[in-house]
């Protein structure tokens, strides 16, 4: 029986409305193989709608995709329409609205794919990073005042609740007890009993390899209110998961080892801010944004999840047809894993995998000649074949 899935589809702007194709022609390919069937509706909501209509989604735009399965967006952005135009006016209310209060980053060093870093080899840096994505530190709280004058102040406020940050820190924490590491046979090979570690114990003895681990991304040192009282709420919900080895490390801390031991990591627990940087750090050293998927996750299956690449626009390349589209495919494998399809999922992800092991075909910004479409189809030729 066919199932039939039905997605709200936002190209966006730039490379959004180049990769978008091409993780759809994967999806209907891998869809065809599993009896799943996809039903786009496509929405024009971008920065070019901005400029024309003044808006970057309609007023009863939320309204509109409620009911959808899930949202696949590409990027937002344009030259001459200011950044948080496009964020506070599309992307920011769809996930604090739909509540996609888990926004989840992947990272994999892939074979055939050199990582920028001399240690980051293929098979070990396989981690994820688990960013807060509706509170924290990007708030609309805060004001400025003296404007021009030299006593010109501005002041912004970060929120933190304990709804907010014990809920995200659980899925961390469920997601280090189920997670499957690149090489490791099952998920129950990982759960032999470490006990916590306390965070007095970082450095040392939290080497990796086994996965089940988990490292919150702190400041409490600096941050002397939310930061202290998120540690709080780290140490209260892993004393529930004894059989995890967790520890936590201050951002600056953290971003270094994040470049000299990727390895070590294996679920990584953020606020907004910290998450935001780690994972563009972490996609960086996975060989580039182009690669990066992500996904805006509402758990509680209240609403739709939101699936986009990490990258943006880029205008500086867009319409030229060469855009990587490994991100927005990879983005798609997330939206099937989420949608209850696991194998289909991890076939996207394993033709993504031979293709790079082959070391032919690649994107201009992984060194290569392909266009989006050549390497898309190289992909599909791979769908299945491992
Ligand atoms: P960007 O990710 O668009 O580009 C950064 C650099 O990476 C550029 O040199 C670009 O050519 C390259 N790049 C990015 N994705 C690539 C891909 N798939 N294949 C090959 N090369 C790729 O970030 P930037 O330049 O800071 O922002 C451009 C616009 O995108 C801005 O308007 C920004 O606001 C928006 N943006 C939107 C995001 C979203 O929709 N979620 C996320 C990040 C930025
Ligand atoms: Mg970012």
């Amino acid at each position: 029986m066919t199932t039939t899935q039905r997605i709200a589809l936002i190209p966006g702007d730039g490379i959004g409305r180049e990769v978008v194709p091409a993780a759809l022609a994967v999806l209907d390919t891998v869809g065809r193989r599993h009896g799943i069937a996809f039903g786009y509706d496509e929405f024009d909501w971008s920065c070019a709608r901005y400029l024309a209509e003044g808006a970057m989604m309609p007023a009863d735009g939320l309204d509109r995709i409620r009911d959808h399965d899930a949202i696949f967006l590409g990027a937002v952005g344009a030259p001459g329409v200011p950044d948080h135009v496009s964020l506070w006016g599309l992307l920011i209310p769809i996930r604090r609205q739909f509540q996609q209060y888990v926004n989840l980053r992947p990272i994999r060093v892939f074979d055939g794919l050199d990582s920028p870093v001399r240690g980051a080899v293929a098979g070990e840096v396989d981690f994820v990073v688990v960013r807060e994505n509706v509170e924290g530190e990007y708030s609309e709280i805060g004001g400025r005042m003296s404007r021009g004058f030299p006593d010109e102040l501005a002041v912004q406020q970060a929120v933190f609740t304990r709804a907010g940050v014990t809920r995200l820190v659980d899925f961390g924490l469920d997601l280090a007890e189920g997670r499957r590491r690149y090489g490791e046979a099952e998920p129950s090979t990982r759960s032999e009993p470490a006990g916590a570690f306390t965070p007095s114990e970082h450095g040392g003895t939290a080497t990796t390899r086994r996965g089940g681990y988990v490292t919150s991304a702190t400041k409490s040192n600096g941050i002397v209110h939310t930061m202290p009282f998120w540690d709080e709420i780290v140490a209260e919900r892993t004393a529930l998961h004894p059989a995890l080895r967790w520890d936590q490390e201050h951002i600056d801390a953290l971003s270094a080892k994040l470049v000299l031991d990727p390895a070590r990591f294996d679920v990584i627990v953020a606020s907004n801010l910290f998450g935001d940087i780690l994972s563009d750090l972490a996609a960086a050293v996975a060989g580039g944004i182009g690669i990066a998927p992500a996904a805006n996750l509402n758990p509680a299956r209240d609403f739709p999840s939101m699936f986009e690449p990490v990258h943006g626009s880029a205008p500086d390349i867009a319409g030229r047809g060469i855009a990587n589209p490994i991100g927005a495919i990879w983005t798609a494998a997330m939206m099937l894993d989420h949608l209850g399809h696991p194998e289909a999922a991890a076939e996207v992800e394993n033709a993504i995998a031979a293709v790079l092991a082959a070391r032919e075909v690649r994107t201009p910004d992984l060194g290569g000649t392909a266009t989006t479409t050549t390497f898309t189809q190289a992909v599909l030729d791979a769908v299945g074949t491992r």
